[in-house]
């Protein structure tokens, strides 16, 4: 283990013990089936990713409610009949050793269903750009929700989160970053709302924080709960990092156990996986500054391709845990030979964003250096487990 001590130490968090410190992030793959079942090709894909050695795997941003589905083929969580299939799923990442979670997701204004109207605090439409690929993209306009709607998918993210332990997650993350529904009412820039729900930072926070202790209620108190944010919004007038210290206070004093610190949003989607033009490591800074303000264990996620970059960064106390994403799409196996010393069969990220690209294809998301993910095959097509 040697030079990598720091990131194969274990944590506990709510005595749940995560047996190393490095994070599989939330990363839809749109394997599932049209409705948002898990199938074999979604059970292989995570079955190389934990076998690969992260200590906590989080499946990607899973919906809470019909109409806040991010992409066409996510999975769901918003009823009983997901449970079957969120089990064999959790048992999978289980059996390889790793912590099961899920992120639980209400995409709001970014949702990706047609037949649906889009849904946000305020009827302001979201433009997607990426200046890295010269992209600039109109989404729907949404409907503003009402106040009796609000409460409906806070209840729904706490029902969800109850699903999700049933079927044997251990630990569950709220999407609050990167412009989903949550990242909506925290920011000024998409929440213009004059109730308790818009305004001044308390009131913007409301949302996650009753979603937090409706959660609270229903999965009791030894159970790990996380939240992801922008701690910076990367566009101009969103969350600062000086505000996203305030509001991480109010997460935990809500009843968050850890905090999981990203960065950006559909607006500037080139710093949600950073592009090589942003750099490496582009979120550390703000990770060691919520750090300093707190005392739960913080993850910090973009840009970071190595372990011995995770160690470093836990050494110098900027983070507890660090997540890599693309990372591990590459080479599902980078924590299994970083601990056996085998750099140099790691094989690298080309940090191409394929990956991110291909989550808008149909088919599911695509790695150009590893050519083992799953396929579409006769076994593995779009079947329902
Ligand atoms: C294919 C793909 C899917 C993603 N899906 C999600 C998601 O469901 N929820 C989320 O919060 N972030 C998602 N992300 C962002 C990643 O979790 C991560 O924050 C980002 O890629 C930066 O980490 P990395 O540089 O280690 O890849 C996704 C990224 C990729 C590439």
């Amino acid at each position: 283990m040697s030079s990598l001590e720091k990131v194969f130490t274990p944590i506990e968090i709510k005595g749940l013990k995560i047996p190393n410190r490095i994070v599989f992030p939330p990363t839809d793959t749109n394997f599932g089936t049209a409705d948002g079942f898990v199938t074999k090709r979604e059970l292989n894909y995570y079955n190389q990713i934990s076998g690969g050695g992260s200590g906590l795997t989080i499946v990607g941003a899973s919906a809470v409610m019909e109409n806040g589905r991010g992409f066409p083929n996510i999975l769901n969580v918003y009823a009983d009949r997901y449970i079957e299939g969120l089990s064999k799923l959790f048992a999978v990442i289980k059996r390889n050793g790793s912590v099961p979670a899920i992120q639980l997701s209400h995409a709001g204004r970014q949702a990706w269903m047609p037949s649906f109207e889009p849904v946000a605090p305020s009827p302001i439409p979201c433009t997607l750009k990426s200046e890295g690929q010269g992209l600039v993209m109109e989404m729907a306009k949404p409907r503003e929700l009402s106040l009796t709607e609000i409460e409906e998918i806070e209840d729904a993210f706490a029902e969800a989160a109850v699903r999700a332990k049933k079927a044997g997650a251990e630990f569950i993350e709220f999407h609050g970053c990167h412009g989903y529904l949550i990242h909506q009412f925290l920011s000024p820039l998409s929440n213009k709302r004059t109730d308790d729900y818009g305004g001044i930072l308390e009131n913007r926070a409301r949302f996650i924080v009753n979603i937090i202790m409706k959660t609270r209620e229903s999965v009791g108190e030894n159970f790990p709960l996380c939240c992801r944010i922008s701690a910076e919004g990367r566009v101009e007038g969103d969350l600062t990092l000086e505000e996203s210290k305030k509001l991480a206070l109010m997460l935990i004093e809500a009843g968050i156990d850890v905090l999981h610190i990203s960065s950006g949003r559909f607006e500037n989607i080139d710093y949600i996986s950073p592009t090589r033009e942003i750099g490496e490591c582009v979120n550390v800074p703000l990770a060691e500054g919520i750090k300093e303000c707190v005392d739960v264990p913080i993850i910090v996620v973009g840009a970071i391709f190595d372990l011995k970059t995770a160690e470093k960064i836990i050494e110098e106390g900027k983070a507890d845990m660090v997540a890599l994403g693309r990372a591990q799409i590459a080479d599902p196996e980078i924590v299994n030979k970083s601990k056996r010393g085998e750099f140099d069969s790691i094989v690298k990220c080309t940090v191409c964003n394929e990956c991110g690209l291909s989550l808008y294809m149909e088919p599911g998301i695509r790695c150009v250096v590893n050519k083992n993910l799953p396929k579409i095959s006769p076994e593995t097509l779009r079947i329902r487990v």
